[in-house]
């Protein structure tokens, strides 16, 4: 895909290289951002932007930055403390092959380098611009991505109700999800508050979509094919829409709710393609 090659350049050129100082922890941050990942978050982000006048630049720097945070979150997710696993985007983990002083380093610097970035002045208005960093912040921290992380940790071995559910799961991969989609928007000064409104729409239930997804492959696939290792869920007994509501019953949960998201972009018309798209392929993805 044209736009994953682009994110992967622009990564490739945002990131420290390995030759500056400190050499270990730039290769750590390289190896675990660099040549991988389906990179949604940033596809989302110049879907948005497609809706509208984007400033180019703006828009870039969004999309290095919103993956910054989620190789971060991914990172510290593998760590012994929180999911224990070894293989991620079909590698080693950070850890694994960096030690988990490093792997808490790369998420450290992941996450200032993501707002290192998202601050670098461009044609956009600084207002809006400073309002892209305020929603990528708030998107990680406490009441976003972190948050979930931690009601998720939280829960293991527990019942959660659905609602309960389905707030951990909004907050630790929703949030950025729909980061990455008001992103591409605000990157757009054309882009009205009523059109946000709308593609928040969308990106909640894209986000919620894509973690129940996630917990469905968990389950069905195998490690090759994911990437990851496939059945840690059930074995940590963690809080999934599987264990709540089976498997086929959390799969068509999902499907309502990409219908839903893909209905949130009526108004848009024809500009809307690559973001249905985009949803279609959250259900049809293999990893
Ligand atoms: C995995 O995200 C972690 C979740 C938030 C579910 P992705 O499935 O987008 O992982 P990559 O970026 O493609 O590796
Ligand atoms: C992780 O959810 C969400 C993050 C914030 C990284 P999971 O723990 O289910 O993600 P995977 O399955 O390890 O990618
Ligand atoms: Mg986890
Ligand atoms: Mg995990
Ligand atoms: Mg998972």
């Amino acid at each position: 895909m044209r736009a994953a090659a682009q994110t992967e350049l622009l990564l490739q050129k945002m990131l420290p290289e390995s030759r500056v100082m400190p050499h270990d922890l730039h290769e750590a941050m390289r190896y675990s951002a660099l040549d991988g990942g389906k990179r949604l978050r940033p596809l989302l982000v110049l879907a948005a932007a497609e809706l509208g006048n984007s400033v180019q630049a703006a828009c870039e720097l969004a999309m290095v930055a919103i993956e910054c945070i989620h190789v971060y979150s991914l990172v510290h997710d593998d760590m012994p403390a929180m999911d224990n696993d070894s293989l991620r985007r079909g590698k080693p983990t950070c850890h694994v092959q960096f030690g988990e002083a490093a792997a808490l380093l790369v998420g450290d610097a992941l996450q200032t380098l993501a707002f290192d970035v998202l601050s670098t002045p461009t044609d956009l208005a600084p207002a809006r611009q400073l309002r892209m960093i305020q929603v990528l912040a708030k998107a990680s921290g406490s009441t976003g991505m972190a948050g979930g992380q931690a009601i998720d940790l939280a829960n293991v071995g527990r019942h959660l109700s659905q609602t309960a559910l389905e707030q951990m799961h909004s907050l630790k991969t929703g949030a950025l999800i729909r980061a990455a989609v008001q992103l591409g928007g605000l990157s757009c000064p054309d882009i009205s508050e009523e059109q946000l409104e709308h593609l928040d729409v969308y990106a909640r239930r894209l986000g919620l979509a894509f973690q129940v997804i996630d917990d469905v492959l968990d389950c069905e696939a195998d490690t090759a094919t994911l990437g990851k290792t496939a059945g840690k869920d059930a074995d940590a007994d963690k809080p999934t829409y599987v264990k709540l509501l089976g498997l086929s019953t959390a799969r068509h949960y999902a499907e309502d709710l990409v219908t839903q998201a893909i209905a949130a972009l009526e108004p848009f018309g024809d500009k809307a393609e690559r973001l249905r798209a985009l949803a279609e392929f959250v259900i049809v993805r293999k990893n």
